[in-house]
């Protein structure tokens, strides 16, 4: 996507061979910042403080990180304790296991000298089909937007809810939840989306807010507790969001509260769909409330709010009182019963095994 005339992606290999370059969303949406990561720790330290975060990245990051680790040391010691320290680095976004199992399966059986040359070109392959996947999706979604269009009063927009960001940001390009709001928006369709604001992290109001503003797509920001007041009184169209992890059976993982908007959205009639790659796929696993991991994050999210003041100060505050207790669940789990379908780069499906399992028949067969 565009940032001031220039195309960006999230990641791309730097201009010395050597290098990768991230865009520092830490830094969003007051200041547009690029970021350098040089070796395997910085890598590691960008995908666990949130330099870049969204599932598909976070896989994209551990990729380049593997490769940053190999032209240093490209020996089987160094591949399996860089494998170790990345996926260490969060646990909820199954993309991280996925890519650096993807990469080890290429690297491990090539002679050292040929790992580093491999591994930044895995790595660029990864996010060449993470875009292509992501334009893809917006298609599939598109067409239920373009749907949704025609089933309302003509000419209205068609009201979309987001959670947390799964916008370009959160990908390498385009997105998951939002490629089919772009993919909309460029087709004339009209449209509104409404953000939510996504506490702790705020990336709903930080980064989704942001990407849609810069390209122009009509959007209004709401703090978390609008969703329900909203879908009851007709607002709302329909909800896409992205998600972390999405296991066998259909149910997804996806930024904490996501849960409560896919209940809202139940009791008001109002369709919730997922957008999600297959890499999100988490084929050894069915029920997600059990066995997907959830990270806890540090409770300073839950207490601390970083802005920019009027003259033009980032500043963090605390809002709660000194010395309160702080919990800070970083992700829920949607059950699949809730999900009105999955929008993948092959097309929509049902939240369900036999959904998942007619657009991908051969996938996670070995595992
Ligand atoms: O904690 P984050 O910002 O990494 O969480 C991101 C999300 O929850 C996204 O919705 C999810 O990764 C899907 S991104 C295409």
């Amino acid at each position: 996507m565009k940032v001031n005339g220039v195309a960006y992606r999230t990641i791309w290999p730097a201009g010395d061979g050597r290098t990768v370059e991230i865009i520092d969303q830490t830094k969003l949406p007051h200041d547009f910042a690029v970021a350098r990561l040089t070796g395997l720790e910085e890598a590691a330290h960008a995908i666990r403080a949130m330099l870049v975060r969204g599932a598909p990245l976070i896989g994209a990051t551990a990729a380049y990180g593997l490769a940053l680790a190999l032209a240093e040391d490209a020996g089987d010691e160094r591949l399996e304790q860089a494998s170790a320290v990345l996926l260490a680095t969060r646990p909820t976004a199954v993309n991280l296991r996925w890519a650096l199992e993807r990469m080890r399966a290429r690297l491990a059986p090539l002679p050292p000298a040929e790992r580093a040359a491999a591994a930044y070109a895995e790595a660029a392959a990864i996010c060449d089909e993470d875009v292509a996947i992501n334009r893809a999706i917006g298609e599939h979604g598109a067409a239920l937007i373009r749907a949704a269009a025609a089933a309302g009063a003509p000419g209205e927009p068609v009201n979309v809810l987001t959670h947390c960001n799964a916008g370009w940001l959160a990908t390498v390009d385009w997105g998951t939840a939002l490629s089919p709001i772009y993919a909309a928006f460029e087709a004339g369709i009209p449209l509104h989306v409404w953000v939510d604001e996504t506490r702790p992290r705020n990336q709903g109001a930080s980064l989704t807010a942001w990407e849609l503003n810069r390209h122009g797509v009509p959007h209004t920001v709401i703090v978390d507790n609008a969703g329900g007041h909203l879908m009851q009184h007709g607002r709302v169209d329909l909800c896409i969001v992205g998600t972390d992890r999405t296991t066998a059976d259909g149910d997804v993982c996806n930024k904490i509260g996501t849960y409560l908007k896919a209940l809202a959205a139940r009791d008001n009639g109002v369709p919730f769909y997922v957008a999600l790659p297959s890499p999100t796929i988490d084929w050894r696993i069915g029920d997600g409330v059990r066995e997907i991991p959830i990270e806890e994050r540090d409770g300073t999210e839950v207490s601390e709010l970083t802005g920019i003041t009027a003259d033009g100060r980032i500043e963090t505050v605390r809002v709660t009182p000194d010395g309160s207790p702080l919990a800070n669940p970083a992700f829920d789990v949607t059950p699949a019963r809730l999900v009105s379908g999955l929008i993948t780069e092959r097309g929509v499906c049902a939240a369900s095994r036999e959904g998942l399992r007619a657009l991908f028949p051969d996938a996670g067969r070995a595992a």
